[in-house]
């Protein structure tokens, strides 16, 4: 763990609470008190409080923060907005989140900078779900200590014990969730009882004021951590000079040290350090550098240097705690692109081991997360990347997932560690490869993916394909949905996840089968975009053939040649495609037929003709 160091130099702290427990007011007054206005914004904080205010002849602090709560309300997304304020003792830099549920995404944006959070909560409400919530996700981010402003004290007449209750009620929550370091203090923002100074009122509270406790509170100093620093950019401009470019997330990097280049584990020795024009001797957690290596080493962005003797682990497979911010679930089993640090991989989730109930802290059965929940997921990489504990590295340890087709960010990843089976399971390197088995079928391997409603005739043109190629000596296997769903995947539905997980394992074996030298023809609905990307990019370049099998709902419907869309519209079927389950249409796929106006022959025919052309039927 690190050390923790009296800092005096800066601190950011989270504020949350919800509407009207009077987060704005505090914020308002710890700015004014501490002189941290304008002339001009002090000018319009009386005259707004003349015209608007409810605190009598006294400023109404709330209304400082006004502009930002109608830019809100006007629907500009603001995710967190950043206030700052100094004394004489401290500078200080306040993430100023909204409280609703809605806005977990901007909380954990905010907390993710965060050394401390400051809880509020209205003395006569009490504890409120949101403040659990609250906590819960402050904890989660790593945050290990935090102060519960009581606030509206005056509400209660300056009750003693009825404060005593809801500090002690919090602090055995805070320890289940592991809040080390709780603080609470009894505070009335409004007249500024125990913000700034004491207060008379309550003679019996001997605690720091917020603003005291601000100023004594030691943080981990991010200087005494080994340093680390993630690649964001290589800069080559001609062949003698190769720069690398990145933030240093922790510790100190010196001239003349030793260094390790993640995940290659290549070695080297800095050079040079730059900042802007200047050439450093060393440099500090926070500053983005340029930094020369001794030797020339192939580095890229998302790479990580690191000290020899504290090198960061390596993994492609996690356990983390997951935290949904999409209106849309999570599917299980879809890649999605997961950003840690500067690197960059395809992450897919498994189904959650559990879902959290962030009041009671108990294990929920869960097979999705929705909007806002928060549970522990395994989630495996298509490749390595260098990682740490997030509660040991937030740069390494928290990450965000992209939808890939939307570009959404759709959750934040807090990894918690490294499952071992990914170190324990080796790819098998085979001696008869795939271009040896290709070239005794004497054919070039490839995936033809037929994709479209159901009805729209990809099995019966992949059948009369599959004939024509086999007649020609073609060495072929066709997977068919429905096929496939009798036996390796009996086990799934037609739910958005089910059919992830289909095509997910369809396009696995069509991956085999294209290894095993095969033209491998597959024709399933397969309705989402970002599974048949993925299929896609399971296989080398150009072996991967997208056939959009196109046809209108109104006649895939009129041939119905299963009846399940009159089942569907009778709502004796449910997530039927088309009806009430999505298709994606391809944006560009190699081919579109369209068996409205083609017969099977001419369909076929054009399959044919284009592979042809396109050099699929020549010997490998
Ligand atoms: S996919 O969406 O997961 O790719 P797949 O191609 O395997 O679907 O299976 C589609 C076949 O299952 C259809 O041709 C149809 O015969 C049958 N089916 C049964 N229920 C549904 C449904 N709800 N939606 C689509 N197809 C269904």
């Amino acid at each position: 763990m690190p050390s923790t160091t009296h800092s005096r130099s800066r601190l950011r702290f989270l504020t949350c609470g919800s509407v009207d427990d009077g987060k704005s007011t505090l914020i308002g007054r710890l700015l004014h008190d501490t002189g941290s206005l304008t002339e001009d914004q002090h000018a319009q904080l009386l005259r707004h409080s003349a015209q608007y205010g409810t605190c009598g002849s006294n400023p109404d602090y709330a209304l400082l923060l006004d502009g930002l709560i109608a830019e809100r309300e006007q629907g500009i997304t603001i995710d967190v907005a950043w206030r700052y304020f100094s004394t004489a003792e401290r500078s200080f830099i306040v993430a100023d989140t909204p409280g609703h549920a809605q806005y977990t995404r901007n909380m954990v944006t905010g907390a993710s900078h965060c050394d401390l959070a400051l809880l509020l909560v209205d003395a006569s409400a009490g504890l409120l779900t949101q403040t659990f919530r609250h906590a819960c996700l402050v904890a989660l981010m790593g945050i290990r200590r935090c102060v519960l402003v009581v606030n509206k004290m005056d509400r209660i007449d300056f009750a003693a014990d009825r404060f005593a209750e809801i500090e002690s009620q919090f602090a055995s929550f805070a320890e289940r969730v592991g809040l080390r370091e709780v603080t609470a203090i009894p505070v009335c923002a409004r007249d500024g009882d125990n913000l700034v100074a004491g207060s008379v009122r309550m003679p019996w509270y001997a605690g720091p004021s917020v603003l005291g406790y601000l100023h004594e509170v030691t943080v981990p100093d991010q200087a005494d951590r080994p340093w680390r620093l993630p690649i964001s950019g290589v800069c080559r401009p001609d062949d003698s000079f190769r720069g690398y470019t990145g933030r240093l997330a922790a510790g100190k990097l010196r001239v003349g040290e030793a260094v390790c280049v993640l995940p290659s584990g290549a070695c080297s020795t800095v050079r040079e350090i730059c900042l802007g024009d200047a050439l450093l001797e060393h440099a500090e957690a926070g500053q983005s550098v340029l930094v020369r290596l001794q030797d020339e080493i192939d580095i890229a962005r998302g790479d990580v240097l690191a000290p020899v003797g504290a090198r960061p682990d390596v993994s492609d497979q996690f356990e983390a705690d997951v935290i949904w911010l999409d209106d849309a679930p999570m599917l299980a089993g879809r890649p999605y692109r997961l950003q840690i640090g500067t690197a960059q991989a395809l992450a897919r989730l498994n189904a959650p081991k559990y879902r959290l109930n962030v009041e009671t802290q108990e294990h929920l059965a869960a097979r999705t997360l929705g909007m806002n929940d928060i549970g522990r997921v395994t989630l495996a990489l298509d490749r390595p990347i260098v990682f740490a504990p997030f509660e040991e590295d937030p740069v390494l340890g928290g990450g965000i997932l992209i939808d890939p087709v939307t570009h959404q960010t759709v959750g934040a990843v807090l990894i918690r560690f490294a499952l071992r089976r990914a170190a324990n399971i080796h790819w098998q390197a085979l001696d008869v490869n795939r271009q040896a088995r290709a070239a005794a079928k004497g054919q070039r391997p490839a995936v033809l993916w037929f994709t479209g409603l159901s009805g729209a005739g990809k099995s019966t043109l992949a059948n009369a394909l599959e004939q024509r190629l086999h007649r020609s000596g073609h060495h072929t296997y066709l997977l068919d949905g429905d096929n496939v769903r009798h036996g390796l995947n009996r086990d799934l539905g037609f739910t958005d996840v089910d059919r992830v997980e289909n095509i997910r394992r369809v396009a696995e074996v069509a991956k085999l089968m294209a290894d095993a030298g095969l033209i491998c023809l597959v024709a399933f609905i397969s309705p989402f975009r970002a599974e048949r990307d993925f299929a896609r990019q399971l296989l080398s370049a150009g072996e991967f053939v997208e056939i959009h099998v196109d046809v209108s709902l109104q006649e895939a419907e009129r041939r119905d040649p299963k009846g399940l869309y009159r089942k569907a519209r009778l709502g004796e079927l449910r997530n039927f495609t088309g009806i009430d389950s999505d298709y994606e249409a391809p944006l560009s796929p190699e081919l579109k037929i369209d068996t409205a106006q083609a017969s099977v022959e001419t369909a076929v025919e054009q399959i044919h003709a284009w592979l042809r052309e396109h050099g699929y039927l020549e010997p490998a």
